[in-house]
């Protein structure tokens, strides 16, 4: 099968599943602890109850909007994730391409393997964003954002839910390594996926830029080098040596969002980082209509986590949200396929969503509000 063939995002998960040797697989498809948070981020979606009205003319059905000041083709946001050219060599700028073709932004991670540079040679004229975590050498956090704004990314992203790196226990299991080393637990691995192996050894060696001398496993590297003492003060700080657009990535209570407002940021992520740090943490689409209540008119709401497909997006939109973040949907695409398959899950997402709006009887995404849509209990 090839990634053109893939109906839907599932059908690229279970490609990329026979791709990517199994540690890399697993530390984009698992989350933390019980991975229940991730569970339930999927299951609530799952729980969506659409009500479309009948007999409207939905014979045009845009999709374009308009976020932090600039209009995107589709509500849709690649999120930042990192060591992105471990699931594949093209990495990071492939992704980033595959972004700009299809007209909506891509978030470059502090824990990402191409340099702000390289990602914004790829995509002339593309919309990056920068996503920071606050390491505890502040100078080298000023450095990291003087790149970014170098390279001409222009929207700053902190994400705020790793005080400490979470348990995920996939990766423990697996005793994976960045960069993944060749032990004896990873043999086997390698000698079922050849193809990923020979593409891996023969690129650009992994190197990311804000680590040196650090431990082999994540949670140590993120350990080391994450500092776990930030505070609201520290983004009044980065608020006012960030003149872009700024966002705060991890929101989980209403409180916390609106103290956050009222710092100034840009936009809120109602997030749990896929499940990947606290488990049984809120359900983002459940969180999402009381915080948009509390801050939505001072500040863009988003959200991300179990967005699977161009329907999921239009619920979020309907409950709220300005756009979605997506994580793993697009990783399982360039795991299964490089930048092509990045493209063909924001093509999927896209004929989803405009099909999903058509079906619902409202003009394009314009017309989703919550009158269309409704969670159903548990
Ligand atoms: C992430 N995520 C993430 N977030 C972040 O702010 N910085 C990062 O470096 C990473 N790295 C990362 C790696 C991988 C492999 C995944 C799957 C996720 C979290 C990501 O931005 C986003 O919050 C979630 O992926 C959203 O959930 P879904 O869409 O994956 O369900």
């Amino acid at each position: 099968r090839r990634v053109a063939d893939a109906a839907d995002v599932e059908d690229l998960r279970r490609l990329a599943m026979k791709r990517a040797p199994r540690m890399v697989f697993d530390y984009v498809d698992g989350a933390a602890e019980g991975e229940r948070s991730m569970a339930r981020a999927v299951e609530a979606f799952g729980r969506v109850e659409f009500r479309p009205r009948v007999l409207r003319d939905v014979a045009e059905a845009p999709t374009a909007v308009e976020i932090l000041g600039r209009r995107i083709a589709m509500p849709v946001v690649l999120g930042p994730t990192g060591f992105t050219r471990m699931m594949h060599r093209a990495g990071e700028r492939a992704v980033a391409r595959a972004a700009q073709r299809a007209g909506v932004p891509y978030t470059l991670s502090t824990m990402g393997t191409t340099t702000a540079q390289d990602v914004a040679a790829a995509t002339p004229g593309g919309w990056n964003w920068f996503q920071l975590y606050v390491v505890r050498d502040r100078a080298r956090s000023l450095e990291t954002l003087a790149l970014a704004r170098e390279a001409g990314m222009d929207v700053l992203v902190v994400t705020v839910d790793v005080p400490v790196a979470g348990a995920r226990l996939r990766d423990v299991r697996h005793g994976l390594t960045v960069p993944p080393s060749l032990r004896w637990r990873s043999v086997l691995q390698a000698l079922a996926r050849p193809a990923w192996w020979f593409d891996f050894v023969t690129s650009e060696p992994l190197r990311f830029a804000t680590v040196e001398g650090a431990p082999e496993d994540l949670a140590g590297i993120t350990n080391m080098m994450f500092d776990p003492s930030v505070t609201i003060k520290d983004l009044e700080w980065i608020r006012s040596a960030w003149r872009g657009p700024l966002l705060v990535k991890g929101v989980q209570r209403v409180d916390d969002a609106k103290d956050l407002a009222a710092v100034g940021v840009d936009g809120l992520v109602v997030s749990n980082h896929g499940g990947r740090q606290l488990d049984r943490s809120p359900t983002p689409l459940e969180l999402l209509p009381e915080v948009v209540d509390a801050v939505g008119d001072r500040t863009e709401v988003f959200l991300d986590g179990g967005v699977r497909s161009g329907a999921d997006v239009a619920a979020a939109v309907a409950l709220g949200a300005r756009a979605c973040f997506i994580g793993r949907a697009y990783l399982y695409g360039l795991m299964a396929g490089g930048e092509a398959g990045v493209t063909r899950v924001l093509d999927l997402l896209h004929a989803e969503l405009v099909r999903t709006t058509q079906l619902l009887g409202v003009a394009g995404v314009g017309g989703l509000d919550r009158d269309v849509v409704r969670l159903r209990p548990p």
